[in-house]
């Protein structure tokens, strides 16, 4: 009998900033066989949600849930280089979801991307001959844990870590609340929150303003932990730029994720086709090749960590697109850091 195991988990709640919790529910092949089976299966998964909900929409959250997994089960039997799963978005239309999830609406780089970043793309420098095979960011400490939450800020920790040597997690919802009309990248751009951070003369942690998954009442202007003293458009639509970026430090990019394939992400080399409407913010914190020669780009995300290669994407690497998957190079930036943090005298020394 075959058999697999795949992650089952239960959204928290349908609010427009809804993140979720995870459960691994083990099921046969055989559940997708019989109507029972599927609607216990279903029981099961619903059994963590924490939103109640009437018959009707039972039902109807059942037959989505079905047909998900359908596609998933049908999707998984065909040879390609990456896998899927039903995880915390199992009863979600794709629709929904690209409501909920990938509902950035950070529209083509041109339009809005308009003002110029005050420095040239300075990593450009770099002779592309000597840049490394790989890179990987979480191995040089300078990458959080994976959020669930929507988030601008993996770069800038990313890049106070390289600077200061200090992994400090910041906080988005200081963004989400003070930073309006950009809503911390939820409808806005990264270079927007990375102009914000500087203007404010720093931003503080996520201990000292956690996530509440939504728009606070007020923007609680707190201590300014880390600074920027700006930030960096890399040139569109080239992933041989994208490469020196990232090779220097973690990347902030819009992709389009509102695929059903990208909804169900489990592992591999994402090599799916989606548009190339920005619609979501996630940071590029390295890059490697397969042992068969796929290139990639390791993606973090902010669905959690039961998303995915827990929480990561990798997505194909040197596409014949220009745009690379899922837009990916379409509009990459970094933020630069050359001042100290405001708090810390042995910081200061060191600089
Ligand atoms: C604002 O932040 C401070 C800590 O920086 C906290 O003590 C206070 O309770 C917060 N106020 C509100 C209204 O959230
Ligand atoms: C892409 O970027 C590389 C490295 O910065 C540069 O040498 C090359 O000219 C760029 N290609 C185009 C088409 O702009
Ligand atoms: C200050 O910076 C130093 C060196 O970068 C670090 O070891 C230390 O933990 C920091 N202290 C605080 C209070 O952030």
């Amino acid at each position: 009998m075959w058999r697999k195991v795949l992650w089952v988990a239960m959204p928290l709640a349908l609010a427009s900033l809804a993140f979720t919790v995870y459960r691994c529910i083990p099921f046969t092949e055989e559940d997708l066989s019989s109507e029972e089976r599927l609607w216990a299966l279903y029981e099961q998964w619903r059994s963590h949600h924490t939103v109640s909900r009437d018959l009707d929409e039972k039902l109807r959250r059942f037959n989505v849930f079905k047909q998900n997994m359908k596609f998933i089960d049908e999707f998984n039997k065909k040879d390609e280089p990456y896998k899927l799963k039903l995880n915390g978005f199992a009863d979600l239309t794709n629709q929904e979801f690209l409501d909920l999830y990938a509902g950035s609406k950070i529209e083509h780089h041109r339009i809005h991307r308009g003002e110029k970043p005050e420095g040239e793309f300075k990593h450009g420098h770099i002779d592309i001959y000597k840049l490394p095979a790989s890179v990987d960011w979480r191995t040089q400490g300078a990458v959080t844990p994976v959020k669930d939450q929507r988030q601008c800020v993996a770069a800038v920790e990313g890049i106070n870590q390289i600077v200061t040597r200090e992994l400090i997690s910041l906080s988005e919802q200081e963004l989400v609340d003070c930073d309006t009309g950009n809503m911390g990248c939820n409808g806005g751009w990264m270079d927007k929150a990375f102009r914000f951070i500087k203007n404010a003369g720093g931003i503080t942690t996520e201990d000292t303003y956690p996530y509440t998954a939504q728009q606070g009442p007020s923007c609680n202007a707190s201590q300014p932990v880390v600074t920027i003293d700006g930030y960096e458009d890399v040139p569109s639509n080239n992933e041989t730029a994208l490469q020196q970026a990232v090779a220097n430090q973690p990347v902030s990019v819009a992709i389009d994720a509102s695929g059903r394939d990208f909804q169900f992400y489990s592992e591999g080399v994402f090599t799916g086709s989606c548009g190339t409407s920005s619609n979501h913010a996630v940071a590029v914190v390295g890059y490697g090749e397969t042992k068969d020669g796929t290139k990639y780009w390791i993606v973090k995300n902010s669905w959690g960590t039961n998303w995915g290669e827990q929480g990561y994407i990798r997505m194909e690497r040197g596409t014949p697109k220009k745009e690379g998957t899922c837009g990916i190079a379409m509009s990459p930036s970094y933020p630069i850091k050359t001042s100290p943090n405001p708090s810390n005298e042995s910081a200061k020394d060191e600089l």
